[in-house]
């Protein structure tokens, strides 16, 4: 189950980290699968399989470093573009995975949760994630959310029909429309903004991933493609965080040095 706070700290220390700086949501990119393998000579499919086990470690990691929420791109709205053989391969692999994994992940304490339009998965999936998050949501450790046909277009756009549809039901006014409002009726409004998003392989982009929550997150890129991320570079990137002096949008005094 969960460590002791203490636990937490120690190891947060032995990892070489500021326990009073960590961030609390950290988001990122998992890219390079296709990459990974093509330069070995093997099957895209070859890659997700590899990427899987390096998720795996990086969920474990988390949680060992006390982080309130990981979120995780694994499949955007725009990746049905691929090929056939590609996107079938890759809704086996999240089921497969999800099965192997559920019981490790209870017994870890860790909470499971989804964020996209699961309405269009596969049904055997969709019912895996939710039957997930159902017997995972009142664990205490890590939040483990994984973005599975995902889009940040289509999370504003999702938001503003379910804000449109109360408007017109009478329950809601044009005047109550603000951030706060929009930001409620997001897939997972209870979750902090990621304070850091990763992304692996080397793209400077965002990929339509969480484009209203990271108004303000710290960007960390790594050339590292995702099936070889491990958790010395996710503790290098959070490393790097502990090291940024963050705004939001006011004047803060740097020490010159
Ligand atoms: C990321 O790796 C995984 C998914 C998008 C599902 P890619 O498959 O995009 O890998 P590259 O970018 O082609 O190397
Ligand atoms: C973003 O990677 C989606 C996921 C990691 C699931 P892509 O590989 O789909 O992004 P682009 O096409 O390079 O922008
Ligand atoms: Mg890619």
């Amino acid at each position: 189950m969960e460590c002791a706070a203490g636990d937490v700290t120690a190891y947060i220390t032995s990892r070489g980290l500021d326990p009073a700086k960590m961030p609390a949501h950290v988001a990122i990119i998992m890219d390079g699968n296709g990459r990974w393998a093509t330069s070995r000579g093997k099957n895209r499919l070859l890659g997700h399989t590899q990427g899987y086990h390096t998720l795996k470690q990086i969920v474990y990691e988390s949680n060992r470093l006390g982080l309130s929420c990981l979120t995780v791109y694994a499949f955007s709205t725009e990746n049905w573009r691929r090929s056939g053989d590609e996107v079938g391969g890759l809704m086996t692999l999240m089921l497969e995975a999800m099965r192997a994994e559920i019981e490790e992940l209870i017994q870890t304490g860790i909470r499971v949760r989804v964020s996209g339009r699961l309405a269009e998965l596969p049904q055997d999936l969709r019912e895996e994630l939710q039957a997930a998050h159902h017997r995972t949501q009142h664990l205490p450790g890590l939040i483990f959310n994984l973005a599975i046909n995902y889009g940040g277009r289509a999370e504003v756009v999702d938001a503003v029909t379910a804000i449109c549809r109360k408007v017109a039901e009478g329950k809601l006014t044009e005047n109550d429309v603000n951030e706060d409002l929009i930001h409620a009726h997001l897939y997972s409004p209870d979750l902090p903004d990621p304070d850091l998003l990763i992304r692996t392989a080397g793209e400077l982009r965002l990929s339509n991933f969480l484009l209203w929550e990271t108004a303000y997150s710290e960007i960390y890129v790594t050339p590292v493609c995702w099936p070889d991320f491990d958790p010395d570079t996710l503790v290098l990137a959070i490393s790097d965080f502990q090291r940024r002096t963050r705004k939001f949008g006011t004047v803060v005094e740097e020490a010159l040095s």
